[in-house]
């Protein structure tokens, strides 16, 4: 019997593939704290050993269905064309989980939600899978999960128990990766950031987002779930990245509000253009 064996929230975005005497410089001299805590995350990995990532991708944005992307292997070039100035020819190459991807839309039929398994190698990636790949994964299995931008919040929960349900039915020892910001509002083009480390969480772009995303960090500590999805709506307001679809996914994956799992911060809370980015690792076992 399958089994989910860790969970984290983790941010992906470009700023963090940069060199790093570059990433150093825009730090005003000191790097990122995201990359680095890259390292705790894998080392939290270790810890459980799983054979299988399921990671919530909020870039890969779908319509009228959810999707995962169930081909054997996943190999080729990724320019960005958002930020080809931060991601050009960056390689990727992973194996899928496609037993797992057959098995969630097996899930989502019996079950009458809308989910699809897309078998198809040249489908596009996108960075929230390639960039936490990139820095978390040792041969491990991706099953890469859409954002479905018609669903709503309890759809996102439905996939996520869809998800769970066919993890316990396969063989796989799984961590989910909920690959994306919390607070997700950028600032404006000819914004100056005020802070001249660029990843300061002073940069972040409306204070009350960051002081949401700091009560949000408390709860996530405290294990405290069932709260952070009540208040859903107030996440939606602050435009968590992808409408909060990684980390509602995830929690449906978990057992929703009965979920207690605690989490530990891995890295600092940074700013990247306007949004706020963490990492938080949560103990399952
Ligand atoms: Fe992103």
């Amino acid at each position: 019997m399958g089994q989910i064996v860790g969970a984290a929230v983790v941010s992906h975005h470009p700023g963090l593939v940069q060199p790093k005497e570059i990433r150093v410089q825009r730090g005003n001299g000191r790097d990122s704290d995201l990359v680095e805590g890259f390292e705790r995350v894998r080392a939290k990995i270790d810890a459980v050993k799983p054979d299988t990532f399921v990671l919530f991708d909020t870039h890969w944005l779908t319509t009228s269905l959810h999707l995962v992307a169930g081909a054997a292997h996943y190999k080729g070039s990724y320019t960005s064309d958002e930020l080809p100035f931060s991601m050009t020819r960056f390689p990727y190459d992973h194996a899928g989980a496609p037993a797992l991807a057959a098995e969630v839309e097996k899930v989502a039929q019996e079950r009458k939600v809308a989910a699809r398994n897309v078998v198809e190698e040249t489908l596009p990636l996108h960075y929230p899978t390639i960039n936490v790949i990139h820095y978390l994964g040792r041969g491990e299995k991706v099953l890469s999960v859409g954002t479905c931008q018609t669903a709503r919040f309890k759809h996102f929960l439905e996939m996520g128990e869809v998800v769970g349900e066919a993890i316990r039915r396969s063989d796989a020892r799984v961590v989910l990766l909920a690959s994306g910001a919390m607070s997700h509002k950028f600032y404006d083009l000819d914004h100056v950031p005020p802070n001249p480390r660029v990843w300061h969480p002073d940069n972040v772009s409306e204070p009350k987002n960051r002081a949401l995303d700091m009560e949000v960090l408390e709860l996530w500590k405290q294990g405290r779930h069932d709260i952070v999805l009540d208040r859903f709506p107030e996440l939606e307001e602050a435009k968590y990245e992808g409408r909060g679809a990684h980390y509602a996914q995830m929690m449906g994956a978990l057992g929703g509000r009965s979920c207690r799992a605690r989490g530990t911060q891995l890295s600092e809370y940074e700013n990247a253009a306007g949004t706020g980015n963490v990492h938080v690792w949560f103990d399952l076992q």
